[in-house]
């Protein structure tokens, strides 16, 4: 993947270097219409992520309904000594503060709480949405001037190259929070743990956060909001096709739908099409009955012990755990 290095200088003390991996338009059309011409339609959950979206979902994090974020970032701040010490131990070859690096680093809320801890030495923030990336990072910037910032536009699912950022005898905290592994299909996701251990491992550690399963009515509540914000979050998928994909999607022709799948240990949510209709994307067309149901995310749920056999089957030891009081939410510490 072409990967450009450029420095954003925007304010006197806010100076990150943007490495842009962002996938290429014409990927992103291909993989768009091999998803909605097969038999069950699906759009990728990373296509959430236009600007409208990222806001959309900052949103999200703070509805009453959504307990994830919020019971994250108690876990991460009343831990966050603990993890401190440590991510500062270990082999002596890596000596000095660690690496931050942070996949999914959205508005950056909860890498200040572990920078404000552990004093990185500097914060790498991988995240598929550009312009919300780097503002974000300038904003983290400017507040921690001392800090070097480094924004990489990429799609972690994707093999990420870090070699431009990582200096290879920097300890590493490789953080992956909000429970972000759950968009994953279960076997993907012990691939791209691998990675992440391939690329600590004898350096670093791993910190992830991970949404057990629980009642059915707790989860369908946190994605079906009584607000409406998922619905326009998962509609506002249509609205980005229209504009960059040259779709015509009519967005009062679907509606939002969150359930939780019991067997998969999984919330699912669809676009449902409340009537038959035709789409233009592109050149392309295609009918969708009423009904039909086109598949937007999954958002798979880990008990302690699916997660744990996971993370050991490609090579992760479990440093720590972590829960809130009422369990609704776990903070693991791994090494590798
Ligand atoms: C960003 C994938 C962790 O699955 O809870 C929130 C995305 N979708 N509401 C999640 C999401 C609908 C979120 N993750």
């Amino acid at each position: 993947m072409a990967s450009s290095a450029r420095s954003s200088e925007t304010g006197e003390d806010s100076i990150i270097r943007l490495i842009d991996q962002a996938p290429q338009p014409v990927d992103m059309t291909r993989e768009l219409l091999e998803g909605l011409r097969a038999s069950q339609k699906s759009i990728a959950p990373k296509y959430f992520y236009d600007e409208q979206g990222s806001r959309l979902f900052e949103r999200i994090t703070r509805l009453p309904e959504y307990y994830l974020t919020r019971t994250e970032i108690g876990i991460l701040r009343t831990t966050v000594q603990e993890i401190a010490e440590l991510a500062g131990s270990g082999a002596q070859r890596h000596s000095g503060k660690p690496v931050l690096v942070e996949c999914g680093s959205g508005s950056g809320e909860k890498a200040r709480i572990l920078i404000d801890g552990v004093s990185p030495q500097a914060y790498v923030a991988i995240d598929i949405s550009k312009d919300f990336l780097v503002s974000s990072c300038e904003a983290l910037s400017s507040d921690y001037p001392d800090l070097d910032v480094y924004a990489v536009c990429a799609d972690y699912s994707q093999n990420w190259d870090l070699s431009e950022v990582l200096d290879t005898d920097a300890r590493l905290l490789a953080f992956f929070p909000g429970s972000s592994l759950g968009n994953f299909e279960p076997d993907e996701a012990a691939i791209f743990l691998s990675q992440v251990g391939q690329a600590i491992s004898g350096r670093g550690l791993l910190l992830i956060g991970i949404d057990p399963p629980k009642d059915a009515s707790v989860l369908e509540a946190a994605y079906n909001d009584s607000a409406g914000v998922t619905a326009r979050f998962n509609l506002n998928l249509l609205t980005r096709l229209n504009r960059e994909f040259g779709a015509n999607f009519d967005l009062s022709g679907y509606r939002h739908k969150a359930v939780y799948n019991q067997i998969e240990a999984r919330i699912e949510m669809y676009l449902v099409s409340k009537r038959d209709q035709e789409v233009r994307i592109g050149g392309d067309r295609m009918f969708i009955a009423k009904d039909e149901a086109i598949h937007t995310e999954n958002s798979y749920k880990y008990s302690y012990d699916r997660f744990v056999d996971m993370a050991q089957e490609v090579g992760f030891s479990c440093t720590r755990y972590w829960t809130d009081e009422a369990g609704l939410f776990s903070v693991f510490l791994l090494s590798a």
